[in-house]
């Protein structure tokens, strides 16, 4: 009895230390092991009942960032991560790199050789390219020296983007996931033209208000560190109103989306009293609702960013019905906010570093299209603010 009883207590030992084994085999210090060829796969499979609790305890051992091992040679390692800080730079990291490796030194060129640029190229290149950055972690360098042509971007397992007639590859018969191709030229349009469209306009606009500038160059230079470099623009942005109140303004004038038709689903009596029905097309015309007297008053044709800013010096919230620019209800803009990080970014690090010199005697009208470009761009010569 007494020798059944310590075998019987034999193996439990040797099946606690077989498992205590196994855990230091697997982990160390709670973090899983990585062995040679196998990486932390055992780890990892004996965990898969609750991987995403494993993952969390792990996370909380590393300091919110881990790297995780996968079998040698598969390309299975990843970076695991969920520190706050890690998410902002992911997320917010993107636009002043661009500015500091894309837009900085396009300008830093055209200064230094005295040659003019059509601000229209260079803002869609910007965007262009922030918006794969964004949606396909891939950088195209349209925005490089020279404005080169990209005929045709390689990205990953040899899958083909065409840049400049994006839509025509969008289209083709082999890009069979249709949610994928849908959703990644809606946010490549959505992003690119927008922004370049409001940016453009926005240093025209700019260079016939010279007092508006003023107060523009007074307020970055009131709030911005230079000497940190642009990346610091962005922990600073909200204290830019007076910027703001500018890009505001320039979208009342000129939203890029000029006008948009809209069906009723059902017979309605709009509040001017017009009986529609589902038959009826409306035509919402943007463009002239922020050049209306009766919407924005008797100066509505000035350029006057100040009425974007309260008496206590804040942002006045004009309502969608009001300021139609990102449209309102279900269907609005998604990007309104990153637009104007994006907006806010660029021009603060030109108008910071360059004095922007519209060349005078152009012809300045918009595309008639949906998007309201500008007919032939607008060319300028940039100078640098340290000469
Ligand atoms: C100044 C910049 C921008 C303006 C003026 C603007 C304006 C608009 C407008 C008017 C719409 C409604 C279009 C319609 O319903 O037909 C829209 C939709 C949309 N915008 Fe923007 N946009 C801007 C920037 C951005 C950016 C940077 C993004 C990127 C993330 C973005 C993402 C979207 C998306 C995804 C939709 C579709 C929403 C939906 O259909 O549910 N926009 N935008």
């Amino acid at each position: 009895m007494i020798a059944a009883l310590l075998g019987y207590l034999g193996y439990l030992v040797m099946a606690t230390y077989f498992l205590y084994s196994c855990h230091l085999f697997i982990t160390s210090r709670g973090v899983p092991k990585s062995w040679p060829l196998i990486g932390m796969t055992p780890a990892m499979l004996l965990n898969f009942h609750r991987l995403l609790d494993r993952v969390t305890e792990i996370l909380e051992k590393s300091k919110g960032t881990f790297l995780y091992r996968g079998f040698w040679f598969t390309n299975t390692d990843f970076l695991a991560t969920s520190d706050p800080q890690n998410f902002h730079e992911l997320v917010n990291g993107i636009i002043p790199r661009q500015i500091e490796k894309g837009l900085i030194p396009i300008l830093e060129h055209v200064a230094e050789q005295g040659l003019v640029v059509n601000l229209q190229e260079l803002f869609m290149r910007q965007s262009f390219d922030l918006a794969t950055i964004i949606v396909y972690g891939y950088n195209p360098k349209s925005l490089s020296i020279g404005f080169p042509e990209i005929q045709q971007l390689n990205y990953g397992d040899n899958r083909e983007y065409q840049s400049f007639s994006f839509l025509k590859y969008l289209t083709r018969e082999e890009v069979t996931n249709k949610l994928m191709r849908d959703y990644s030229a809606n946010m490549i349009l959505a992003f690119e033209d927008t922004n370049s469209t409001v940016l453009t306009w926005f240093f025209w606009i700019l260079s016939k208000n010279p007092m508006a500038e003023k107060k523009i160059e007074e307020e970055l230079t009131r709030n911005l560190l230079v000497e940190g470099g642009d990346l610091q623009i962005l922990k600073e942005i909200n204290k830019l109103v007076y910027l703001h109140a500018a890009l505001c303004e320039t979208l009342r004038f000129f939203p890029p989306v000029p006008y948009e038709f809209r069906t009723p689903t059902r017979s309605d009596t709009l509040p001017s009293g017009h009986c529609v029905n589902e038959k009826t097309r409306i035509l919402v015309c943007t463009y002239a609702m922020g050049r209306m007297t009766s919407v924005w008053g008797e100066d509505c044709h000035e350029f006057k960013p100040e009425r974007w800013i309260t008496g206590e010096g804040k942002i006045k919230r004009e309502p969608p019905s009001k300021f139609f620019a990102f449209m309102s209800g279900p269907r609005m803009c998604m990007g309104k906010d990153l637009a104007f990080t994006l907006m806010k970014a660029t021009a603060a690090s030109i108008i910071l570093n360059y004095k922007l010199e519209v060349i005078p005697g152009q012809n300045v009208s918009p595309r008639p299209s949906v998007l309201l470009h500008m007919k032939h761009g607008v060319m300028a010569r940039i100078k640098s603010r340290r000469v």
